[in-house]
């Protein structure tokens, strides 16, 4: 295979969040062998939609054809805006939606990095099947060591001629032509706990069962008469929300997360005039001293990286927020020693409870 068109060295394409990490890259082999494949269709000023494009590597290169981009975390819009402006792109020219927006008719072309979710995969080729044309293809890609049968059955569900391509550099793409006509599938989980039944779109946090992390923080959540103004710190589901109104249904309770699909589906769980959702990356969006209490099961997985440092930049803007005499409570895996971190951050960690697996620190 040679790489004579696209010049994939053409823009430079850098992470936002910025990490340490220097094995961490913007982008990957299985992005540039879409564009390698994208070449070699020869196609004459196609309509484009892009998903999961993480920080811009395909909006920026094919920023020509002006493309749709699916958005589906705040961080990942900011990553993109920010490697465009640095390569002096106009935003202007993309086209940007949500994942539950309509997918412009009469698409030519979806290019489509297969995200870790096979259920987030399902969702978006279903959409993409809604809307593409009879001759439309679609382009997927992954590294070959993340490959699992589930991505060529999803595939074929959705499309008639599912070709696998020769692997490059331990990547591969997948060349999906000819759609069928499918009736509409649920985009929505639910998950029964507590009495109550948890809708979530696809893709989002936890798909099968209540987190068992959150299960154990639910299970020690004791709430202070003082606790009037709240935030669930990466919010998922808002599971750890609806714990805090069964204790105090007056409290003001906000929802952050990142994932749009994550706010959306806790709209559909918390529904009062005391909730507000947050569609944020960072604390940002709030002012100094603002909360009682700040509760969170953290992240610490996107996609197939593991990092924490995430999570200990939140921690950070966690202690700007909190009013004086606030505390802030999280449950994370015994395993990523966070207590190290918070001590950095914060006057004072206890434990409030611990099992094996899961430990709960309590912050002021
Ligand atoms: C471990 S899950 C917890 C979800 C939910 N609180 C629960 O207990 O089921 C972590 C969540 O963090 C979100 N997330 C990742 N990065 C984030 C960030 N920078 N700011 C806010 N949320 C983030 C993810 O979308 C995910 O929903």
């Amino acid at each position: 295979m040679t790489d004579n068109n696209t010049n994939k060295n053409k823009y430079s394409i850098t992470r936002y969040p910025k990490t340490r990490n220097q094995s961490l890259k913007a982008w990957s082999a299985a992005d540039e062998y879409l564009l390698t494949e994208f070449d070699s269709l020869n196609l004459e000023k196609p309509t484009i939609a892009i998903f999961n494009d993480r920080f811009g590597f395909l909006s920026c290169h094919l920023h020509p054809f002006s493309p749709t981009v699916i958005l589906n975390y705040k961080s990942q819009e900011k990553a993109i805006f920010q490697n465009l402006e640095s390569n002096d792109l106009k935003f202007s020219e993309l086209n940007f939606i949500t994942p539950l927006e309509s997918l412009p008719e009469q698409l030519d072309l979806a290019i489509l990095k297969i995200p870790k979710s096979m259920d987030l995969f399902r969702m978006q080729l279903f959409q993409l099947s809604k809307s593409l044309s009879e001759n439309s293809i679609v382009l997927t890609s992954f590294m070959t060591k993340y490959f699992s049968p589930q991505m060529l059955s999803i595939a074929n569900e959705f499309f008639e001629e599912v070709e696998q391509s020769k692997a490059w550099k331990k990547s591969r793409v997948l060349i999906l032509k000819n759609r069928k006509q499918k009736k509409d599938i649920s985009m929505l989980h639910s998950i029964e706990f507590q009495d109550f039944n948890y809708q979530q779109y696809f893709g989002v946090f936890s798909a099968k069962n209540i987190d068992y992390a959150s299960q154990f923080f639910i299970q020690n959540l004791k709430l202070d008469e003082s606790d009037q103004r709240i935030l669930d710190l990466a919010s998922g589901n808002g599971v750890l929300s609806k714990a805090v109104q069964l204790q105090n249904p007056s409290g003001e309770v906000h929802l952050m997360d990142d994932s749009l699909l994550a706010i959306e589906s806790s709209k559909l769980n918390l529904n009062s005039e005391n909730v507000f959702f947050h569609l944020s990356d960072s604390m940002e969006v709030f002012e100094d001293d603002f909360f009682d209490l700040v509760i969170s099961n953290p992240p610490f997985h996107f996609e197939h990286e593991t990092n924490i440092e995430v999570a200990i930049q939140l921690f950070s803007e966690v202690k700007r927020c909190l009013k004086d005499g606030g505390r802030f409570e999280l449950v994370a895996s015994q395993h990523l020693n966070f207590k190290t971190h918070l001590i950095k951050i914060f006057k004072e960690v206890n434990v409030i409870s611990e099992n094996n697996k899961f430990i709960i620190y309590e912050c002021f």
